[in-house]
């Protein structure tokens, strides 16, 4: 790591959109003092999903810690902070007022400026960060549990919505079939291990939206439905272990990975075509998946396409990717004391 020069400014970026609480400090020329990430995982995987309440609760007791954490690691008192960043939007709402909440409360008691961040531009600028080189224009291919999106990314403050999902995101579809399934929480990777030693034709699981090609908007609630049945049969209440022998459980699990891959593959050489573009980024937990880095190496080789997938650790959640908050800076996006939570998607 080369170290920030004497003259460096500092960002404190905080993000607590869903159920990490992270913290970071990065100086403006981009190198990373200090990443601290406090996963809620263990405290939603009883309930297989993240459950808003406790998420913002957990964010309470967190943050402050996590933020101490943070500046310590990095060796910067907080007066000697430049900026400080926040996740606005999109999220949970009650997750994204707790960070809003401190990062305001310490824009004013430091008097320093106050970024408000897209979480979903912030995944693609994690492969800004990897890269360590310039890789806008590009499409930006965004998949985790609570988002699928595309976007045509013109600059690091310009991006323009493409797509996104209908109804369940890919992650969350993931987290859903490994619950029908009898595996474990989160689903992606417990989905992939099974999947191993399945055969992903045994079953032919619909792909959303596929008849409106040329859309760029992905579905995977019908999948998750028709995996549903195929374990309980239409009609029959989901009740105890699913009726599976192992082989079966890794057949539909491997067939239904392969029907989400398949999926997002689409749609994104659909995009890749109409946007021209020549540079694909993605970001999200679901970028994990091993067989979904496969598909993408394999396709945008042979369109002869720059691909940037982010490593696992700028993937999920963390506050690193609130470095984008320097570009804004620059831009002149700066929020004030009015700033509020979006929890929606704001289409560009
Ligand atoms: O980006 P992320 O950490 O959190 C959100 O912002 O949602 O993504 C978490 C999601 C979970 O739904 C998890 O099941 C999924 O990423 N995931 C995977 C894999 N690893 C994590 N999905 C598919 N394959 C994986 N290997
Ligand atoms: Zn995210």
């Amino acid at each position: 790591m080369t170290l920030p020069g004497s003259d460096s400014k500092y960002l404190l970026a905080i993000e607590t959109t869903c159920d990490e609480t992270a913290a970071a400090v990065i100086s403006d020329d981009l190198q990373v003092l200090s990443s601290v990430v406090a996963s809620q995982e263990e405290l939603h995987r009883r309930y297989a999903g993240v459950v808003p309440e406790i998420a913002a609760r957990a964010h309470v007791e967190r943050l402050l810690p996590v933020i101490d954490e943070a500046l310590q690691r990095a060796a910067i008192e907080p007066a000697q902070l430049d900026l400080i960043a926040v996740a606005h939007t999109p999220g949970l709402a009650g997750s994204l007022l707790v960070g809003v909440s401190a990062a305001k409360a310490l824009a004013v008691a430091l008097d320093k400026p106050l970024v408000a961040l897209n979480h979903l531009h912030a995944h693609i600028y994690a492969c800004r960060l990897a890269a360590a080189k310039e890789i806008f224009p590009c499409l930006g291919l965004i998949v985790s549990g609570g988002h699928t999106s595309l976007y045509h990314c013109h600059s690091p403050t310009n991006f323009e919505s493409l797509g996104g999902t209908i109804d369940d995101a890919a992650g969350e579809a993931f987290d859903k079939v490994a619950t029908l399934l009898g595996l474990s929480y989160p689903g992606g990777p417990s989905i992939s291990k099974a999947a191993e030693s399945g055969n992903p034709k045994a079953y032919r699981f619909p792909r959303g939206l596929a008849n409106q090609k040329h859309r760029l908007n992905f579905s995977f609630s019908g999948l998750k439905t028709a995996v549903r049945y195929e374990i309980w049969g239409p009609g029959q209440p989901v009740a105890g272990p699913p009726p599976l022998s192992p082989q079966q459980v890794s057949d539909i699990a491997a067939s239904f990975q392969f029907a989400v891959v398949e999926s997002i593959v689409e749609k994104t050489l659909e995009a890749l075509k109409q946007t021209r573009l020549k540079r694909l980024c993605v970001g999200g937990g679901v970028a994990a998946n091993r067989l979904l880095r496969e598909r993408l190496q394999q396709e945008t080789a042979r369109l002869r396409v720059e691909l940037h997938i982010a490593p696992p650790a700028l993937c999920t959640d963390n506050a690193v990717m609130g470095a984008i908050a320097w570009e804004m800076f620059q831009a002149g996006q700066l929020a004030d004391l009015e700033l509020d939570v979006l929890p929606g998607l704001v289409r560009e």
